[in-house]
């Protein structure tokens, strides 16, 4: 397409992307957000990204010309991410230096509240500027290079482009996997996990001491990688197997086991760290002892950081609701709790 025949020169796109919670997890990468091993998330519902951009026909420029608001501020941080972005879609998206893009953006979800805003704004993103593609040059870009497009921003993005369940990264018990892009779960989904809830447990509202990105750096030299990307191999099949087949008892050990080494990773990394707190441990052991007492399924993982999050099926959702407000609730930062659940995934508006 010549620069002369767009279809449309000036318009808007609004869009919504949920925020997702992986359960086996992604912990490792090569460049650019190549990842070590397979995961497997689920898309949040209340937990999203609002994103509209105002796009208008330029001149060609030698530089992206754009802002960028964040909750109506400008962000100068997340601006200059931004450019790192789109030097790496740009080749996907050849008009984007002939056009001036008006990005706003906001979320659903408090900041610092444990949820990775990360993935439901890059997906966000490069689904609302996959939208304008469309709209300018009549070409509809395929769900593969939209979640290869948001993985460009940040590694788990790419599995929030869908709702519900997904994987993503190379694995022999997924036909059509890729390292570069995401896709919804190719095995069904029993009705017992087609409903999951995840309650977030905020133990701590702070900033995290060590970032993600630093955490994927560290595993490069870590002890334990080979080690690391065997375990995820093996729970990848694992754990489809127990969403096919509805079974909670095996879902439970491996999610906990995925949750705990990735914490365990973190801990023999050099330089070591740790980003759980004594009341993140405590809600673990009260989440099993509940399990043993009761025999109701739910179980907990933890993202990187010290929130504890909550899973468990719409059926037992009265009892672990009452179990967390009556003895979970009190070990959160001001007794903060973000009840959510599986989700139909990003809207264009
Ligand atoms: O996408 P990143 O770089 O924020 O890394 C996400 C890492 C985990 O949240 C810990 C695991 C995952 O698969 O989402």
């Amino acid at each position: 397409m010549t620069k002369t025949n767009y279809i449309k020169i000036e318009g808007r796109v609004s869009v919504s992307a949920p925020s997702n919670i992986a359960i086996v997890k992604y912990w490792g990468k090569k460049d650019i957000q190549i990842p070590e091993n397979p995961s497997i998330s689920f898309s949040l519902n209340n937990a999203i990204t609002q994103t509209s951009i105002q796009y208008k026909r330029i001149p060609l420029q030698d530089i992206f010309s754009y802002d960028f608001a964040f909750e109506n501020k400008t962000n100068k941080a997340f601006e200059k991410k931004l450019v790192t972005f789109f030097n790496r879609i740009e080749n996907k998206l050849p008009w984007l230096k002939s056009f001036y893009l008006n990005i706003q953006s906001s979320n659903t979800f408090p900041h610092s509240s444990g949820i990775a805003s990360s993935a439901s704004s890059y997906a966000a993103l490069a689904i609302a500027l996959a939208e304008i593609h469309t709209q300018i040059t009549g070409e509809k870009l395929s769900m593969p290079i939209i979640s290869e497009m948001a993985r460009l921003g940040s590694g788990s993005a790419c599995r929030s482009v869908y709702g519900a369940w997904n994987t993503w990264g190379e694995t022999p018990i997924i036909n059509g996997s890729s390292n570069k892009y995401a896709q919804p779960l190719k095995t069904k989904t029993h009705p017992n996990f087609q409903n999951i809830h995840d309650s977030i447990l905020l133990v701590s509202k702070k900033e995290k001491s060590v970032s993600s990105t630093v955490g994927h750096q560290l595993m490069e030299n870590h002890p334990y990688k080979e080690g690391r990307i065997r375990q995820a191999h093996a729970n990848m099949k694992l754990i489809t197997e127990a969403i096919e087949q509805g079974n909670w008892t095996s879902f439970t050990e491996i999610t906990e086991l995925e949750a705990l080494s990735l914490h365990g990773l973190m801990m023999s990394s050099t330089p070591s760290y740790c980003l759980l707190e004594p009341n993140s441990l405590a809600i673990i052991n009260k989440i099993r002892d509940f399990r043993l007492e009761t025999n109701i399924d739910l179980c907990f993982t933890i993202d990187a950081g010290p929130n504890i999050h909550v899973l468990y099926p719409e059926s037992n959702k009265k009892q672990v609701q009452e179990f967390i407000d009556g003895d979970l609730r009190k070990f959160c930062s001001d007794n903060t709790v973000i009840h959510d659940y599986i989700g139909l995934g990003p809207k264009i508006n």
